[in-house]
């Protein structure tokens, strides 16, 4: 069985666009790959961040991808700092990381501009993930399109750790990409993202769900409700390919470009796929939710695992390195 490795950075509780572009599949995968899903706290604290909030949004996250469907019994989830090889590999792979390849990083541009001092470890973030991958050789990292340009540092690194120290010893890790690679947020400006609070909850309230959804942005050419629109270029659209079923989709398309609808009518039929979705995952939250000591021990046992695979990891990348 193929190998695969994915991260989350423990942002809380997640959005549908992390769910819909990366976890969603995760959740599939599982049961067709040996599966090793991390949530990434190292890489979280290349920000400004509370210690206590950061604990409180990891626990979350372990949380929400247990309610998504991630399966313990099916795959290893762990939480990044309790398998301590993941730096020790990172450091590793600061000393074969061109400085220019990390300075032309869109992601550390974007945060880097956001930032009055910055700090090398956000520089050093793509270093770190491509340890996380290459630490369980993985063949196959499910992500969302965003993160290709990572990954393609991750193969560059794999390639010339493999050219000094050991030829084929790393493979070079491919992307797993979903059909919905690139969902948008309620704003329809830019990519759904936490810090552009334009997001959908995966554990929100249907209640709290309609208030986003009312204002969100549609195809600006439907001003009056008689005005025809193009599903293409509306984000609601857009939502509902990626939620509801195809009939539904070709018929929200009819409705949209003959003025049948408007766009609220659009918009409560989306709301219904929507908990569809979402209320078996809330469900399933609440009950995971009753058992803490559940998710802490799943969490141990996870890290466990993922450490005996990482050390095995180790003790061959530092024999072939000359290190003790
Ligand atoms: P992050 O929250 O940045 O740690 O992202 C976790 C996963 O969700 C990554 O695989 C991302 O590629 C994916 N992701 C994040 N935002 C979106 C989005 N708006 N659309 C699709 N995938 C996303
Ligand atoms: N950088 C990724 C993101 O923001 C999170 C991540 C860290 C990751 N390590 C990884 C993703 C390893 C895939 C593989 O989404």
């Amino acid at each position: 069985m193929a190998r695969i490795f994915s991260g989350i950075q423990p942002s809380g509780s997640l959005h549908i666009g992390n769910y819909l572009g990366a976890v969603k599949n995760w959740v599939e995968l599982q049961h067709k790959y040996e599966s090793f899903f991390c949530i990434v706290d190292y890489h979280a604290i290349t920000v400004p961040y509370e210690p206590a909030d950061l604990r409180a949004r990891t626990a979350d996250m372990a949380l929400s991808l247990l309610a998504a469907g991630l399966d313990p019994s099916k795959c290893t989830l762990f939480v990044q700092s309790m398998v301590p090889e993941h730096t020790e590999l990172a450091w590793i792979f600061n000393t074969l990381t061109p400085l220019g390849e990390l300075e032309r990083q869109t992601q550390f541009k974007e945060k880097a501009s956001r930032e009055e001092s910055v700090p090398a470890g956000l520089l050093n973030y793509p270093v770190l993930q491509a340890a996380d991958i290459l630490l369980y050789r993985a063949e196959l990292v499910p992500v969302g399109e965003d993160q290709l340009q990572h990954l393609e540092l991750s193969r560059d690194i794999a390639r010339k750790w493999n050219a000094r120290f050991g030829a084929g010893f790393f493979q070079e890790p491919k992307a797993l990409l979903t059909p919905t690679r690139r969902i948008m947020g309620l704003d329809g400006q830019a990519k759904m993202s936490k810090s552009l609070g334009n997001t959908v909850d995966l554990l929100e309230e249907p209640a709290s769900i309609w208030e986003k959804l009312k204002p969100a942005v549609t195809d600006p050419a439907r001003v009056r409700r008689t005005d025809p629109g193009t599903p293409e270029v509306c984000n609601i659209y857009h939502l509902h390919k990626a939620l509801s079923p195809a009939a539904t989709v070709e018929h929200v398309a009819v409705q949209c470009r003959t003025a049948g609808w408007g766009c609220i009518d659009c918009k409560k039929v989306l709301h219904e796929s929507m908990e569809k979705e979402l209320a078996p995952i809330r469900a399933r939250a609440k009950e995971i939710a009753a058992n803490p000591k559940k998710m802490k021990d799943d969490l141990a046992a996870g890290a466990a695992h993922a450490r005996t695979e990482a050390q095995k990891t180790m003790r061959e990348v530092k024999n072939k390195m000359g290190l003790t």
